[in-house]
């Protein structure tokens, strides 16, 4: 199921435009959400992040529930976190997948309870594992083998009595996907999780090392294996191999241990539409085809279906949100290629959106303050930094009469956007605001620049 915008993909999905031209979301017209808190700023619809958390949690659940699993969802608050959604997600059924200390402090102060929190993180400090422990989070993911050191260490640390700490270990499969691209080949020169693959030299996998070294240590329960395989994952062909994987590898530890690892989480990475015309991962179809691979791997296996989890950040909350600037100026430019093209430039850039920049991410985007021209022409949505890469749109269709002034707004900027933002030119953040039925509300305020300069100690 997509949730369908009357504005169209990629807007949210109480976007629509009125008969003056001018955009509302969820019932909050832009101008006046513009003139109330100024721009750029993050509009955030709740009712589609609420729905496709419950899309799905519902969906995922379901399917497996077809096969006799069952299923948990963590929202993956790296794609954005505030107290406020951690709480929403938790309200729709989901669990909270943290990465740092700084995230594991977010939810908590949502009130999320520990047991439905999850801390990630290659390089995780003894500090940030203590305050989980503390937390009594429901699942440490370790990501390295120094990590089982370091998790027993910790649990010694609180003493005799100390419950054991429940633990996944995270495996690379050798599965790596993202944006259109899926290649099932060895893909593990990079930091994460432990490999699954033996080593030529012979002897264990990485990862059944890490495996029975947790269950060889009392102070650890090991609840089960991760893995995650990338982002915006439009093919979702790489997922049901990781799962088979993952499956493999849960079985031989068993026929080597007689201990069958009750979970397997298969992490995130659900793409979602940034142009129009791009087709999102569907939440139904994912759920069916995966509990169908799962399946199928246990029954060959013959080990009994896992319990499944599952990590979606940027399918929950990218296309909640959209970035509404207002253009400075406006500038002509003929290009190699003897193109008109037309630079518009807006009161951020890669400081609230740095995708463009780092990853060559294409976004759309609209002038949502009025109509406009029936003519379009070819336009660059550029910002205000001190570089020429900093470009937010690199190519979309305006109207012909854009001026400074125009309220324009940027699709699907709600994962990786905010979450990712810089100060760079001491340019403050901008805040997030969450519509909601006519109504408006501020869950993270603009920073000033006394909120910058108050860092600086002269
Ligand atoms: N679980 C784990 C272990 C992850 O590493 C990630 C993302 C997720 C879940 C959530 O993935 P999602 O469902 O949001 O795709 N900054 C990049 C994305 C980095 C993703 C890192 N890990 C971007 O802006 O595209």
């Amino acid at each position: 199921m997509t949730v369908a915008s009357p504005l169209g993909s990629p807007w949210p999905a109480h976007a629509v435009r009125g008969a003056d031209g001018a955009v509302r979301v969820a019932g909050v017209d832009v101008r006046d959400l513009a003139s109330a808190q100024g721009t750029p700023a993050y509009v955030l619809d709740e009712a589609d992040f609420r729905a496709r958390a419950r899309a799905w949690r519902t969906a995922l659940a379901g399917a497996f529930a077809g096969i006799g699993a069952e299923t948990d969802v963590y929202y993956a608050g790296k794609a954005f976190l505030s107290v406020a959604v951690a709480r929403w997600a938790h309200e729709e059924g989901l669990r909270v997948d943290t990465a740092t200390g700084g995230e594991l402090a977010v939810a908590l102060r949502a009130g999320v309870p520990g047991a439905d929190i999850g801390l990630h993180g290659n390089n995780k400090s003894d500090a940030e594992i203590a305050r989980a422990l503390d937390a009594g989070v429901g699942r440490l993911i370790v990501d390295s083998l120094g990590e089982v050191d370091r998790v027993v260490a910790a649990v010694r640390a609180r003493g005799d009595g100390a419950p054991p700490a429940p633990v996944m270990v995270r495996v690379t499969t050798g599965v790596h996907a993202g944006g259109h691209e899926y290649i099932s080949t060895a893909h593990e020169d990079q930091k994460f999780g432990l490999s699954v693959a033996a080593p030529a030299t012979g002897g264990d996998s990485p990862a059944m090392t890490a495996l029975t070294a947790v269950l060889d240590h009392p102070e650890l329960r090991l609840l089960g294996i991760h893995s995650h395989i990338g982002s915006q994952i439009l093919d979702p062909a790489g997922f049901a191999v990781a799962a088979r994987s993952v499956l493999g590898l849960r079985a031989d530890l068993a026929a080597r241990t007689g201990y069958l690892v009750p979970e397997v989480d298969l992490g995130g990475g659900f793409g979602i539409a940034y142009l129009p015309g791009e087709v999102p991962l569907d939440p139904e179809r994912v759920a069916k085809d995966l509990a169908a691979a799962v399946d199928e791997a246990c029954a060959t296996l013959g080990t009994p279906v896992p319990r499944l989890s599952f990590e979606p950040g940027r399918a929950v909350v990218g296309p909640t949100t959209l970035t509404l600037y207002t253009v400075g100026t406006v500038k002509p430019v003929t290009t190699e290629d003897g193109r008109t093209r037309l630079y518009v430039a807006v009161d951020g850039g890669m400081s609230d959106n740095i995708r463009p920049a780092l990853y060559g991410a294409h976004y759309h985007a609209a002038l949502v303050g009025r109509p406009g021209a029936g003519r379009t022409v070819l336009a660059r949505v550029v910002g205000k930094h001190c570089e020429s890469g900093d470009i937010v749109v690199h190519e979309v269709q305006l109207p012909a009469d854009v001026a400074p002034g125009d309220l324009l707004a940027v699709a699907a900027t709600g994962a990786y956007g905010r979450s990712m933002a810089s100060t760079y030119n001491h340019v403050p953040r901008p805040p997030v605001v969450a519509v909601r039925d006519g109504s408006t509300r501020v869950l993270v305020r603009r920073e000033t620049e006394d909120d910058l300069l108050a860092l600086d100690l002269g």
